[in-house]
């Protein structure tokens, strides 16, 4: 595995100065359109945004190479003004993943003060008559929904209020989590990927499915938030509800007959077309990375099994079979990621989200089990 870890981050350094170098000043890397040839970029209102400064920070924490960290330098500024969007829920992946990662490296206080205006943001979304935050504003198909993605923006909240923030991000984030875990599970642990909310009684209208094959399916990179989430939720707090819930997803993933020898999940459990259906490279990413944190907070055969599966993932990812070629691809690491397979969008494509949670993946198992 050392040898993997290391060729894999100096992989992941190469390809991301092809991306540099691919990338207009004002935009941020989004995906690759392989026939055209041709790198698919986004504003930062996207949700994506700050996948790629984060991605180039930790590459910089990893190597301390300086063409890495000018541009990722350049790309904070560009993804600063973001600490004010109230337009979605996604502040955390949005400002904490690249600043929280800067801040871990740099101690800048500047990039601190980003991470905690982000924070008060991002309670403008919360719901009190739901104990929630809203996920999406409302729309023709749901009124309130709160998303399992959502458990992911938890972490700004938390470091905010542990670094000097408001006590009320911990109490928001509490909060979002425990409503989750009332209503967004099924009785085999596996979540609806989005529950849509009365604001008016508080009351569950609908549980449906947006980016799943089914409202009753488990759609696999859902699956892997709300893992993430809730172990994320359990590093913070403690609160040993949140390491039960993180365990009972672990079990529902690692047990189900459709998760494939190399774990690299199908892009829904339940895809009707299983075993050719697509695998989504950026569900397992995310599954990798929070079961190497899972496994810090388990003992014996429990642990080991979380870091094996982790491993079989890694080794999987790092492979021809996922892995994008040296130089292609535009950059990305890896290739085969579904972002929205129902909408028709990104199917089988690299994604910057793959790459950030391969990345944090290959870190945590240098810093925690070579
Ligand atoms: N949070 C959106 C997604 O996972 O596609």
């Amino acid at each position: 595995m050392k040898k993997l870890v290391d060729e894999n981050l100096r992989f992941a350094v190469d390809q991301y100065k092809v991306m540099m170098k691919n990338t207009p000043a004002d935009v941020m890397p989004r995906s690759f359109d392989k026939e055209k040839n041709q790198l698919i970029t986004s504003n930062t209102k996207w949700w994506c945004s700050g996948f790629y400064p984060g991605t180039l920070w930790m590459l910089y924490g990893a190597t301390k190479d300086t063409a890495i960290r000018s541009e990722a330098e350049r790309r904070l500024a560009l993804q600063e003004p973001m600490k004010l969007y109230t337009g979605n829920h996604d502040l955390g992946f949005m400002i904490y993943c690249p600043f929280g990662t800067a801040y871990d490296i740099t101690k800048n206080p500047a990039y601190k003060e980003v991470i905690l205006t982000a924070a008060e943001t991002l309670t403008k979304r919360y719901r009190p008559s739901i104990r929630a935050i809203q996920s999406w504003d409302s729309s023709k198909n749901f009124r309130c929904p709160v998303i399992i993605d959502n458990m992911m923006n938890l972490e700004l909240l938390e470091w905010a209020a542990q670094n000097g923030g408001d006590k009320k991000f911990h109490d928001v984030a509490v909060n979002h989590s425990n409503t989750t875990i009332k209503n967004q599970f099924r009785p085999d642990n596996s979540s609806w990927h989005v529950i849509d909310y009365d604001l008016a009684t508080g009351n569950v209208s609908r549980k449906k499915t947006h980016q799943g094959y089914a409202d009753e399916s488990a759609w696999a990179r859902g699956q892997s938030w709300g893992l993430y989430g809730y172990v994320t939720m359990y590093r913070f707090t403690k609160d040993p509800a949140y390491l039960w819930q993180a365990n009972k997803i672990a079990k529902f993933l690692l047990g189900h007959p459709n998760l494939p020898s190399d774990k690299v999940p199908y892009w829904d459990f339940n895809a009707p077309d299983i075993p050719n259906a697509r695998r989504d490279v950026s569900a397992g990413s995310i599954m990798a990375s929070a079961l190497l944190e899972l496994a810090q907070y388990s003992k014996g055969k429990e642990k080991q099994e979380y870091v094996n599966v982790a491993s079989t993932i890694l080794q999987a990812l790092a492979s021809d079979a996922y892995r994008s070629p040296a130089g292609g691809n535009g950059g990305f690491i890896l290739a085969h990621s579904v972002g929205h397979l129902p909408g028709n969008s990104e199917i089988d494509v690299p994604l910057s989200y793959a790459d950030y949670y391969f990345v944090e993946a290959l870190l945590r198992y240098k810093k925690w089990y070579l």
